[in-house]
């Protein structure tokens, strides 16, 4: 299980990366953390491996309390995550099992029992074949399926992925939403941060919105049964369509109520041109989100 309670961050620049956010996600569930660029994805993710540590607010992962945990636990918090970061941070100088094994070695994994270990990975995700290959020689599909494996190999609870269809034709995009889908399935926890709308609409997930480092909406999604059911009804998220809707209105109608008190309190031109910039892609991937909701 995770936890946010009251959250916020603030970096030395004196920006909010992101401000009192609390947010659950039981363990197994699958969920799209979205919104524009800059709106905190990132920063919820660091802060969950503990790469950094919120100005305030508490961190709760499975039992351990992220901020108080000593330095000496900081790994086996970091063995119960795996991560896809949003720049793969794939070794250039190493091959795809070279890479697959690292996370192992460095958890002092004996060398056989690693490669055996990085080989069951690098299959299951369909790239066995390119093991010996430099991550240059691979199509992006295959890299960010390269990175999924080595996020997998100690087999962790839960699974982040920071934009992991950020370079990747619609199509590529797809199989690895679906191969996300399937590791989720199989029971790992899966967060996926995302700004494609198109990706979102075509999976009946869990749906964290974020706007400016807060939480604007939060949608359960529910599992499509066709062979509909008395049982079914009833499991239906408590989530009916009228407040939904109102949910989703209030939410929008606070953004766009910060924005009218950003809007007052600027007066640098350049500053305000830069916030209408922001706020222009904001409401443009805001309306695709809900497009995406409806
Ligand atoms: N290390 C940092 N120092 C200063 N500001 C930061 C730092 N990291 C992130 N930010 C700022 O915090 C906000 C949220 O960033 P981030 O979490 O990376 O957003 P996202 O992943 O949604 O694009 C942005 O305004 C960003 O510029
Ligand atoms: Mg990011």
């Amino acid at each position: 299980m995770i936890s946010l309670e009251n959250v916020s961050k603030k970096f030395g620049t004196g920006v909010f990366a992101i401000s009192d956010i609390s947010l659950t996600v039981e363990r197994g569930e699958f969920v799209f953390l979205v919104g524009p660029t800059g709106s905190g994805k990132t920063t919820i993710f660091r802060l969950l491996i503990r790469e950094i540590i919120p100005t305030q607010g508490s961190v709760v992962v499975n039992s351990f309390d992220v901020i108080k945990l000593p330095n000496k636990k900081v790994p086996d918090l970091r063995k119960m995550i795996g991560v896809i970061f949003q720049d793969l941070k794939l070794l250039h100088d190493r091959t795809i099992i070279e890479n697959t094994i690292l996370p192992l070695e460095v958890s002092g994994v004996k060398r056989k029992e690693a490669a055996a270990r990085a080989e069951e990975v690098l299959s299951q995700l369909g790239i066995l074949e390119h093991k010996d290959k430099f991550p240059v020689q691979l199509s992006g599909g295959e890299i960010q399926r390269a990175a999924i494996a080595r996020a997998l190999t100690l087999s962790p609870q839960i699974l982040l992925a920071d934009e992991p269809t950020g370079n990747l034709d619609d199509e590529t995009s797809w199989e690895i939403v679906k191969l996300l889908s399937d590791i989720n399935e199989k029971g790992t926890t899966v967060i996926m941060a995302t700004h494609n709308a198109d990706i979102v609409k075509r999976l009946n997930k869990r749906i964290i919105e974020l706007k400016a480092g807060t939480v604007v909406n939060d949608r359960k999604g529910h599992k499509v049964n066709h062979k509909s059911s008395e049982k079914d009804e009833k499991e239906k998220p408590a989530v009916t369509e009228e407040s939904r809707k109102s949910t989703e209105t209030s939410s929008f109608a606070k953004a766009s109520a910060d924005k009218q008190n950003r809007e007052q309190s600027e007066t640098d031109p350049k500053k305000e041109e830069h916030l209408r910039e922001k706020d222009k892609k904001a409401e443009d991937i805001t309306s695709d989100f809900e497009e995406a909701l409806k």
